[in-house]
């Protein structure tokens, strides 16, 4: 029951009523009984900024930031967790004690769902495909393994992945080259794909061409779960590997932002079903 006492938490974007957190969050709320709802707040480009006195006059307890605001949201926190200060994004606010702390849960979300997959410890080598935000976060994940010797990151636009590795801490530990020399993807262990190739509405291309590429020594991990099967996955089974979907790094990453706003671990499994297939 929604009384004068329940908490909000909620998420801003643009577009955001497609979002997957509220059932997500609600689920899990309802599972724990925890007196908070989650609702989605549509804000556009030029509404990121007023963000933050809003929070603070309606008391909204916590939020999670997705396109366009990950980077905008900086200009007005109170402070911000380390790993969303390496990343450059913040994918969650944490409001409390009259201050609002940015965080990044991404990079936790990706990690948590390879584990998992079964990769407890991550091999060697992985090929890392884009280089936007999304794949920001998972260089940032992928290099605070200190298992992983080389990350590959290819991107349809080279440059784009040169300034990405040289941004980050222990870049000396990333190989750049162009997606469409993906022939050393062979060597790799896994493979993760953070480009939007494959996500509706262009659903049915892989990034890696026709996948020859792929091979049952491999696990291959698409953070795109729109659809949940993407073409690369298909490519993946095909070939033998073990294939990873993206609900994963996006129940995981809900489930840390629920645990810092509430102190509570979430139920996974119950957030995974209220989205899932
Ligand atoms: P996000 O924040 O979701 O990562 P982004 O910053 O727009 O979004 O990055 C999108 C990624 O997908 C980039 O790596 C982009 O490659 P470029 O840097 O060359 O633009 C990649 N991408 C998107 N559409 C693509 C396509 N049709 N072919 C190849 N790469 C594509």
């Amino acid at each position: 029951m929604i009384s004068g006492r329940t908490g909000i938490l909620g998420v801003i974007g643009h577009p955001v009523t497609h979002s997957a957190s509220p059932a997500m969050h609600n689920a899990a709320l309802a599972a724990t009984g925890l007196d908070y709802v989650y609702v989605a707040f549509p804000v556009p480009p030029e509404g990121a900024v007023q963000v933050g006195a809003a929070m603070r006059h309606l008391g909204i307890r916590g939020l999670n930031v997705t396109v366009p605001h990950k980077q905008a949201v900086l200009s007005f926190l109170d402070g911000v967790a380390p790993e969303a200060r390496a990343i450059g994004a913040v994918n969650t606010i944490d409001h409390r004690d009259g201050r609002l702390v940015g965080h990044n849960t991404d990079a936790y979300g990706v990690l948590a769902s390879l584990r998992e997959g079964g990769l407890e410890r991550l091999p060697p080598k992985v090929a890392l495909l884009g280089a936007g935000g999304a794949a920001k976060a998972v260089l940032h994940a992928l290099l605070s393994r200190g298992e992983v010797e080389e990350v590959l990151l290819l991107n349809r636009t080279a440059s784009r992945a040169e300034s990405l590795a040289e941004a980050m801490d222990g870049g000396g530990r990333v190989r750049v080259a162009p997606l469409a020399e993906s022939g050393s993807v062979r060597e790799a262990g896994l493979v993760i794909n953070a480009t939007s190739i494959g996500m509706e509405p262009e659903a049915g291309i892989s990034p890696l061409g026709d996948g020859s590429v792929l091979h049952d020594g491999m696990a291959v991990l698409d953070i795109v779960y729109k659809p949940l099967r993407t073409r690369l996955l298909e490519q993946a089974l095909a070939a033998g590997a073990r294939a990873l979907d993206g609900l994963g790094m996006l129940v995981h990453q809900g489930a840390r932002a629920f645990e810092i706003w509430t102190g509570v671990r979430p139920p996974v499994d119950v957030m995974r079903r209220a989205i899932g297939p």
